[in-house]
């Protein structure tokens, strides 16, 4: 996601920005920029597409001169990465400038009303459209910057951390925050604000944790108290009464969120990344979801004979969970193809068939190849990415974000739980419009999607007792993970987790193919994970635990809230709450996601770094 740093105080502005975006590079991001008022009152803004340290080179003969600045790196949302997209924006009178971690929802009906007043945009982001609106908010009310930001944020829907300057008012930054991060850091004459505390940490451990729908201004001018230039009140108005804190954390426990690993952050982000990922696409009524990627080709989808999804590893097993979901909602044939099995074995691919590519990272190799593939056959194709602009949607005829931010974490976690999401809703969307779903039942998974991150922070609660039994499994060389339906892709996913951080090895089986092989397998020294929800085929999968026991084998169970016939026989339990059979995968792989990463903890694995791999596999 985004990274804001911003300053304002006794020393010169663009080093101490510079260096605050370095420490924000850990969240992932293709573009930077820095805005600075300089003794002149010139509002000067530098960008550059790509690393940090090219927008040093840029600005390297430009004047960085001033006491006053803001700084961005930009996880592209709306809009390709580009010159043109990154932040700092100019208002149009280059008045203003403007950093923003967020998305703003109704930032295209904002944008129209500009536009029927004369506004004029130069790039594609929402961000532009706040900036142009405040500073439409200050010449129309005739308000000082602070009013204007809080009178424009009264009619923004979605998140925001913002920081604005208006070099008519070179002693004042103004901030504000909904739904993303915001820190203030306060100084000896001088204040610094932040996405989160790593570029402030240096500088000063006394901190502000801005609260949501808050907007603060900072000014050194008669600042005679170090919170004497903190100005702290709602986006209505009301003032509110600075909460000074003080840092307790290294920085590089910052970066992690405090957090010991990447991955773990990530596993607990999904609340979050999953509420971020369906914003915009569910309606607030809960009773309609908008896939902008479907419906600008609703007739693709439509008159599509099959649908081909093809992906890699964890961005495989989401596509696998979509050919239930697909089917059972669309009633269209779905088949899933490894990338690189697909790109070589001469498929038969016709016009009319839709092509589903999933990649978190939008530079697999494989991925990509089997998309030229299908679209040199005519093919049409939608993908699924977590990176704007990356090359797989840029040859794709269409698609869907998944907006969870970077996923840092080699092993994915937040990324396949979206991935999964926007699948679902894909499937309902063809669904609904085939009319081969029922309206109660698209009402059913629409309203219970929205249920599913609350869900998931309860699954999340079990942690620590994962952690605690994830010790006794350390001494195993070998996993079976089970599951049926929805959740045979599910045990899959969990196999691969447990494999890539932990090295040991572990196979996901559909459990009715143990009696076909696997079950010669089972002995005390093999755990066996079975994802048993109680939906779909969860007798049968009974009887499968049953064969398992009765041959010794040790099982640990995922099953839902409140189970009494599988509790009774698995050796460990871990319980997630009830939900609709094709969102039981959204809940039963946490579990997995978090034993994974604990006995990869306890066996003194790189987590982040799994040995041998690659967070995207540029290579065939
Ligand atoms: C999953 O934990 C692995 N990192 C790996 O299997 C990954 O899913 C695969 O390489 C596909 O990557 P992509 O989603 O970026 O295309």
């Amino acid at each position: 996601m985004c990274g804001i740093v911003g300053y304002i105080g006794k020393r010169k502005a663009y080093p101490i920005l510079i260096k605050g975006l370095h420490r924000l590079e850990y969240r992932g991001y293709d573009s930077a920029g820095v805005a600075l008022i300089n003794g002149q009152g010139q509002l000067n803004v530098y960008k550059a597409k790509g690393k940090v340290s090219e927008l040093e080179a840029y600005a390297a003969d430009k004047d960085t001169d001033g006491c006053i600045g803001i700084a961005h790196t930009r996880w592209a949302t709306h809009g390709e990465p580009n010159t043109v997209n990154a932040h700092p924006h100019y208002s149009e009178s280059e008045n203003l400038a403007i950093i923003h971690n967020g998305i703003i929802e109704n930032y295209a009906v904002l944008k129209a009303g500009l536009q029927q007043e004369g506004y004029t945009f130069k790039s594609e982001t929402d961000t532009e459209v706040l900036v142009q609106l405040i500073e439409y908010t200050q010449l129309n009310r005739q308000v000082d910057l602070k009013t204007a930001v809080q009178l424009a944020l009264q009619q923004v829907i979605g998140a925001y951390a913002i920081a604005v300057l208006d070099k008519r008012q070179p002693d004042t930054l103004v901030a504000a925050r909904k739904g993303s991060p915001l820190v203030v850091g306060i100084g000896e004459e001088e204040y610094f604000i932040a996405s989160d505390a790593t570029p402030i940490v240096e500088y000063t451990d006394k901190v502000i944790y801005v609260e949501d729908e808050e907007v603060v201004k900072l000014s050194t001018k008669g600042q005679s108290t170090e919170d004497e230039g903190i100005d702290i009140s709602t986006i209505n108005g009301v003032e509110k009464t600075p909460e000074i804190k003080r840092l307790e954390l290294s920085l590089s426990q910052l970066e992690k969120g405090g957090y010991p690993h990447f991955m773990l952050k990530e596993i607990f982000e999904q609340p979050r990344t999953l509420t971020d990922s369906m914003r915009g696409r569910i309606n607030v009524r809960q009773d309609n979801i908008a896939l902008s990627g479907f419906i600008d080709n609703k007739d693709r989808f439509l008159n599509a004979k099959r649908i081909i999804i093809t992906a890699c590893g964890t961005s495989w097993h989401a596509g696998l969970i979509a050919m239930y979901a697909i089917e059972e909602f669309a009633q269209i044939p779905v088949e899933v193809e490894y990338s690189s099995e697909f790109r070589y074995r001469k498929p038969v691919i016709n016009k009319d068939d839709v092509v589903v590519a999933i990649s978190q990272s939008g530079e697999t190799a494989d991925t990509l190849a089997a998309i030229q593939l299908a679209k040199s056959k005519g093919a049409f194709i939608f993908s699924i990415c977590n990176v704007v602009g990356a090359s797989i949607p840029r040859v794709s005829d269409s698609g869907c974000y998944t907006h969870v931010g970077p996923e840092i974490g080699v092993a994915s976690t937040k990324a396949f739980t979206a991935q999964v999401t926007a699948l679902t809703m894909l499937a309902l969307c063809i669904g609904r419009e085939k009319g081969t779903m029922s309206e109660d039942h698209y009402l059913a998974v629409v309203r219970e999607l929205g249920q599913i991150p609350d869900k998931i922070s309860r699954v999340l609660e079990q942690d620590a007792r994962i952690a605690d039994f994830a010790k006794t499994f350390t001494y195993a060389q070998n996993f079976i993970y089970l599951g049926r339906g929805y959740n045979y892709p599910v045990a899959m996913e969990g196999a691969l987790k447990l494999k890539e951080i932990s090295y040991i090895h572990a196979e996901g089986y559909p459990a009715a193919e143990m009696k076909h092989g696997p079950i010669a397998l089972i002995s005390q020294e093999m755990p066996v994970v079975v994802v048993a929800p109680r939906c779909g085929t969860y007798e049968k999968v009974v009887s499968n635990i049953q064969e398992i026991k009765a041959r010794k084998g040790r099982v640990i169970a995922i099953v839902t809230e409140g189970d009494e016939l599988v509790s009774k026989i698995a050796d460990y339990v871990i319980e997630v709450p009830e939900t609709e059979e094709c969102l039981t995968p959204l809940l039963t792989v946490i579990p997995l996601q978090l034993l994974a990463y604990h006995i990869a903890v306890v066996k003194g694995c790189d987590v982040d770094q799994p040995r041998n791999l690659a967070k995207s596999v540029t290579v065939e």
